[in-house]
């Protein structure tokens, strides 16, 4: 062999010498790394089981945390509410306390107010709704609580062009007393009975109750029931929680379409719908609407 092709020879077999050693180093690098990917893999995975775990448990610690807020929520809810309906008893009670339970007794020959029975605050009746017997005579007074709703009912019917004065307000038992012993003197006690409480049963005691008037029929309330008055009355009183005590018919005294008694909006709106009068329900159910006699 001649030396140039020994030359080519040998570095031909140099050359391919070294892609083996290159072809086997690189191989040997890639089952490193894949060694090492595998191997990491295998740690990741193990990691993301861990953290699935972690997290797994981190939920349901979520949900039993959201558990007992919820159960802790209702508990302070519940608790509230009792609160709430105990402050709401107690208000109930409060405001019964404040209330008179006489206002709403059925005097007329049943309940008896004694003469020590005044109402703790009058106030008298303003002019021009007072109705001036003479120039002697005092204004008449109603109950302090009850005068808002009077002088409304009495602003409204001035509105409307309706002329009503009051010409009987609270009667204390004494005057009571006076009135019926000259209404016996004058009539007869028989006659009297029919038209004029015995001293304790008339419901002026109480200060709650008026009797109206209106021009033209002055003092005598002779044809009251045919005014223009009478009808507004009937119409709209019970607006400001007046109703009528004597109808036609009732079991005490003759009609007296002047005798107003006020018994709260709520009843007397309630007796108003239901074409009824205060005598005609029965004491248990009328005392339910104290707590509201004046709301
Ligand atoms: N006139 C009514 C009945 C009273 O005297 O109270």
């Amino acid at each position: 062999m001649k030396a140039p092709a020994l030359i080519i020879l040998l570095v031909s077999l140099t050359l391919i010498g070294y892609q083996i050693y290159r072809y086997s180093t690189l191989n040997q690098e890639l089952i490193d790394a894949q060694n090492e990917f595998a191997s990491s893999t295998l740690v990741f995975a193990d990691k993301l089981k861990n953290l699935q775990t972690d997290l797994t448990k981190a939920n349901q610690e979520n949900i039993d945390l959201n558990d007992s807020l919820t159960a802790e929520r209702d508990r302070n809810d519940n608790f509230e509410d009792q609160i709430n309906n105990i402050t709401d008893k107690v208000g109930v009670l409060d405001k019964l306390s404040k209330t008179d339970p006489q206002l709403l007794l059925k005097y007329s020959k049943i309940f008896f107010l004694n003469e020590h029975y005044v109402p703790p605050k009058l106030t008298e009746i303003e002019a021009p709704y007072s109705y001036q017997l003479n120039d002697q005579s005092k204004p008449e007074q109603i109950l302090t609580d009850v005068w808002p709703y009077l002088k409304d009912l009495l602003t409204e019917a001035t509105r409307a062009n309706i002329n009503l004065q009051i010409i009987s307000g609270y009667r204390s038992f004494g005057e009571q007393t006076s009135l019926k012993s000259g209404y016996k003197f004058i009539y007869g006690a028989g006659t009297a009975n029919q038209f004029s409480a015995d001293q304790g049963y008339s419901e002026h005691q109480l200060g709650t109750t008026v009797d109206f008037t209106t021009i033209g029929v002055g003092a005598s309330f002779k044809g009251f029931e045919l005014t223009p008055a009478y009808q507004w009355l009937t119409d709209n009183a019970h607006k400001y929680g007046f109703t009528l005590s004597y109808p036609k018919g009732n079991n005490y005294y003759l009609f007296e379409p002047w005798h107003w008694r006020f018994v709260g909006v709520k009843l007397a709106t309630k007796l108003q719908r239901d074409n009824q009068h205060f005598y005609d329900l029965n004491q248990r159910t009328i005392n339910q609407y104290l707590i509201d006699l004046f709301d």
